[in-house]
């Protein structure tokens, strides 16, 4: 496994690897959900490039950059034992060069849900994915179901700018109580953290009452709401149903829908989604 920071490291390394290649974004701190995307890039491509940069431009002013974990030695080894090519580790100012004024918005699809709550977040995300795009030019990229909107901004921004490659979606791991793993479970105490899996029986519970034939969006909102406010320690941000392509609330389940929600234990904002199909 080669390691390389500087763009012109990454273009001679990547020059080198046989194709179809297939390509990791992280921020680094990784978990078996990390890893599994890794091992799906395995499976379909000859090559794969994992890229860890913890990027400022999605932190929001209150959130948690300084703190965001870190520890590169130990995610190279799971790099490693994985079976990796190549590492790009990029530096803040080659990602934003002094005098940096060149950013991707997207519109409608970053309003709602994460987009709502942590405004300018999906701006830092389109702009860093598509610049480790740029840079890495590969053929697959690959993305966690774990964050559901970043999924369909990162898919719309691909079909806009016309980039060439395939974005495959990785379904969420979680622990064997049901938590999603998150990078961000390391901050939550022994009470939070075994009262964090009520996010995800919140999600079962409302996937329950659509199979017994629930089609209000409102009623599985409720339903999720309540669930979770069975639990002392949760404090949730918002319960959503929500159309799979536009992310807007449903009154009325005809299509599918997305199930999501934001949670917070303490200072620790934890979010979970489940698709009904
Ligand atoms: P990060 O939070 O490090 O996540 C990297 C990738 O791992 C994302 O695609 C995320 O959805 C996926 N992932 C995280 N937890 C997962 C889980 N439990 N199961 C499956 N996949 C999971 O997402 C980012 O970084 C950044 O926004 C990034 C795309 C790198 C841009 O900076």
């Amino acid at each position: 496994m080669k390691t390389v920071t500087t763009l012109a490291e990454l273009r001679s390394a990547r020059a080198a690897l046989p194709g179809p290649l297939g390509f990791v974004p992280t921020m680094g701190y990784l978990h078996a959900g990390h890893i599994s995307l890794v091992e799906l890039a395995k499976q379909q491509c000859k090559s794969v490039v994992v890229s860890i940069f913890v990027n400022p431009a999605q932190f929001g002013p209150n959130e948690d950059l300084s703190a965001y974990p870190r520890d590169i030695p130990r995610d190279l080894q799971m790099l490693q034992d994985a079976g990796v090519d190549l590492v790009w580790l990029p530096t803040p100012e080659t990602m934003y060069p002094p005098g940096f004024q060149t950013w991707i918005d997207l519109e409608e699809i970053t309003q709602p849900l994460e987009g709502g709550m942590r405004p300018g977040h999906f701006r830092g995300v389109a702009t860093v994915v598509a610049k480790l795009f740029n840079a890495v030019g590969p053929d697959k990229a690959y993305f966690g179901q774990k964050d559901a909107q970043q999924v369909a901004v990162i898919k719309r921004m691909v079909l806009d700018l016309n980039f060439p490659l395939e974005i495959i979606v990785g379904p969420t791991q979680r622990e064997a109580d049901g938590l999603a793993l998150s990078s961000r479970n390391k901050y939550l105490s022994e009470a939070e953290r075994a009262a964090a899996p009520v996010l995800h029986r919140a999600l079962l519970a409302a996937q329950a009452a659509y199979a017994a034939g629930e089609r209000g969006g409102a009623a599985l909102r409720a339903l999720m709401q309540s669930a979770i406010e069975h639990e002392p320690l949760a404090r949730v941000q918002y319960v959503s149903c929500a159309d799979l392509l536009t992310l807007h609330e449903l009154d009325t389940i005809t299509n599918g829908a997305l199930l999501s929600m934001a949670v917070y234990f303490g200072k620790t904002r934890l979010i979970d989604n489940l698709i009904l199909d």
